[in-house]
């Protein structure tokens, strides 16, 4: 092949769904070896892009479709792997119950390469592909016990598996902490660099910035433009891609008159974290950041009910209380928002409606059967609250964006009427517009007097959206800050150092 001409070249790519435009005539190109950023807020086509390419759907008709130089008439599935286009979908479409190694020899397995399947040629190839990632994983465990980031490195070794050209990674980095980001960023450049073309979609954008060569914006369907990234700012890209520009500033209040909703005393789960100290003031917007490891996580599962404490105190307004599970946290008015909304947040086949009422079935009850009317009502006053956009409630909530699943997994928490929200990273796959949506409906729902609990490995998130930022490390609260009185680089280098 010759470098002449684009490795990808779409011109005239027209999708809808029933009524939804999904794709409005769009082009893109992608030459060989670049990494190439896909950006664009939720709901504005990119996966859907990204299905056409790989043979998902199909365009309408009128559609121009190259690649290394050569018309496809029709690309399918099965053509696009046999061309070297891998795909990571945004939910990673692993399978749970099967092995690492299964999950990722699983074309080999189907393709019947090595007659029928043949384990060893498949723990073979799995091995390989760990390795060129320089990782090690035992191949023989379940991917159902590997957390999210180590997941998304099998899905990544699945994709090349194939002898790949171009791999497109769907929010790759959605679930990974700093330093795993920075790993995975790694493994693109090498990637890049050994001639495979990589489109990354993301809605980091210090980290588009970093990692690509260009971009190609997205706005509603459209194609705004296609940029090269040096020169590029996130101001910049973020008016490309909405039109509008958001200015960030501290919100931090003090709320020391109000009274204490929550508070944790020397709570320790060991292995986990220990001594945690602190009070929850109603109204109260309260962050928490910090690495990997670091026990954010486990303390709100703890908080929430599903784990134990090994030792301290939880009192809730006052009252010391002991939750065998989740549900009694729930009656309590804690809510907690997953980190894992794919998995564990929403459930993908159900409707809209039935994910949203999910949690709240009690309130919508009527002489114990689910009254429609008082469904039909909770649904569509959190909808347009939250202002999810949405064809019908009863459409499976996976044929939302990703943005839009994430506000419909927080709007089924609020149907709870809580007195304490905590959200697992919140933000995690949501466009910087819809970001400031959410700290929106945040700062509202503080100020009607819901306490919050932000978590967060983003600390501009925690800095600009909260009114005490604390930073947890190895388990323990290292220290208390208040965006009012440090900058947000000296907490940056405080919680990445
Ligand atoms: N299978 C489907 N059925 C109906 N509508 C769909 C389907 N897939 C996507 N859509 C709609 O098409 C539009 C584009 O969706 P798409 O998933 O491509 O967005 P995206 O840019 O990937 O967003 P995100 O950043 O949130 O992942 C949205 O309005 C979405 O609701
Ligand atoms: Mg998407």
């Amino acid at each position: 092949m010759s470098g002449a001409h684009p490795l990808l070249s779409l011109k005239d790519i027209k999708v809808t769904f029933g009524g939804v435009r999904a794709l409005k005539g769009v082009s893109f190109e992608v030459n060989p070896g670049e990494v190439h950023c896909l950006a664009g807020e939720n709901g504005c086509g990119k996966s859907t892009l990204i299905k056409v390419i790989t043979g998902v759907y199909k365009p309408e008709e009128g559609a121009e479709f190259l690649f290394d130089g050569k018309p496809i008439a029709a690309m399918t599935p099965t053509l696009a792997q046999s061309l070297g286009i891998q795909v990571i979908w945004q939910d990673l479409a692993l399978f749970g119950e099967m092995s690492v190694a299964e999950n990722i020899g699983f074309q080999l397995a189907v393709n019947g390469k090595y007659g029928l399947i043949d384990k060893r040629a498949i723990d073979a190839a799995a091995e390989k592909a760990l390795a060129r990632l320089g990782v090690n994983l035992d191949i023989h465990q379940p991917l159902k016990d590997l957390p999210i980031a180590q997941r998304q490195i099998v899905a990544i070794a699945r994709a090349l598996v194939g002898e790949a050209r171009l791999v497109f990674m769907d929010e790759p980095t959605a679930s990974l902490t700093q330093s795993e980001t920075d790993y995975l960023i790694e493994i693109v450049r090498n990637l890049s660099a050994s001639g495979v073309a990589v489109v990354f979609v993301s809605h980091r954008l210090a980290e588009v910035l970093e990692i690509s060569d260009r971009m190609t914006v997205l706005r509603d369907g459209s194609l705004v433009g296609v940029y090269p990234v040096e020169g590029m700012t996130q101001s910049r890209v973020t008016e490309l891609m909405t039109g509008r520009n958001f200015d960030n500033a501290v919100i931090a209040t003090d709320h020391d008159d109000a009274p204490v909703v929550l508070s944790v005393r020397n709570l320790t789960r060991h292995g986990e974290f220990s001594d945690v100290s602190f009070d929850l003031k109603r109204g109260e917007t309260l962050g928490i950041t910090g690495l990997l490891g670091a026990g954010r996580t486990e303390l709100a599962l703890t908080l929430f009910g599903m784990r134990a404490a090994h030792s301290g105190e939880i009192l809730l307004e006052g009252k010391a209380v002991s939750f065998g599970s989740n549900r009694d946290a729930i009656r309590a008015g804690i809510a907690y928002l997953s980190e894992d909304r794919l998995s564990l947040g929403l459930n993908q086949p159900q409707s809209i409606a039935d994910n949203l009422v999910m949690a709240s079935l009690d309130r919508i009850l009527s002489g114990g059967l689910i009254s429609p009317s008082r469904k039909a009502k909770v649904v569509s006053r959190w909808i347009s609250e939250l202002g999810v956009k949405i064809g019908t409630p009863d459409d499976p909530i996976r044929t939302l964006s990703g943005g839009n699943q994430q506000r419909v997994a927080i709007a089924k928490w609020l149907a709870i009427s809580p007195k304490i929200l905590i959200l697992d990273a919140p933000t995690v796959g949501v466009d910087v517009g819809a970001r400031a949506g959410i700290f929106e409906i945040v700062r509202k729902l503080a100020a009607e007097g819901l306490s919050i609990i932000v978590i967060s490995d983003e600390a501009p998130e925690v800095y600009f959206n909260t009114d005490r930022v604390i930073h947890m490390a190895e388990g323990r609260f290292q220290a208390v800050y208040d965006p009012r009185q440090i900058s947000l680089t000296e907490l940056e280098s405080a919680v990445y150092a």
